[in-house]
């Protein structure tokens, strides 16, 4: 049981310290969304070349081109922002 319970504690560490950046699955199908909308006209913007306080005009801006709702434009807004310019 105690061999368990170390084989368990050293699987979870593992985890923690994994390099790979984890996107939750709001941020995964907000990435997708992204990628679906954004990229019909030029290529898909990186997120990290506008700042936070940049993104949200670009947005406003880009939505209706891109004919997209409420819903997808709230999930690419806080997408681009996570990876906003700091
Ligand atoms: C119907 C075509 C079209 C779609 C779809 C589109 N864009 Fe654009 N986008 C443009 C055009 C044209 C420009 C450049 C002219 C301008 O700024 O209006 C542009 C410019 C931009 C810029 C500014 C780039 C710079 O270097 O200044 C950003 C950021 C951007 N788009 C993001 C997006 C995002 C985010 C979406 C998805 C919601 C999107 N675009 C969808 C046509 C489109």
């Amino acid at each position: 049981m105690l061999s368990l319970m170390v084989f368990a504690m050293s699987c979870a560490k593992k985890v923690a310290v994994s390099p790979a950046p984890v996107l939750t699955d709001e941020m995964a199908a907000a990435k997708e969304t992204y990628e679906a909308n954004c990229q019909r006209c030029h290529h898909l913007k990186n997120p990290a070349i506008f700042t936070a306080l940049e993104w949200p005009r670009l947005v406003d801006k880009m939505a209706p081109k891109a004919g997209i709702n409420e819903e997808k434009k709230a999930a690419i807004l806080s997408y681009v922002l996570a990876f906003a310019k700091k």
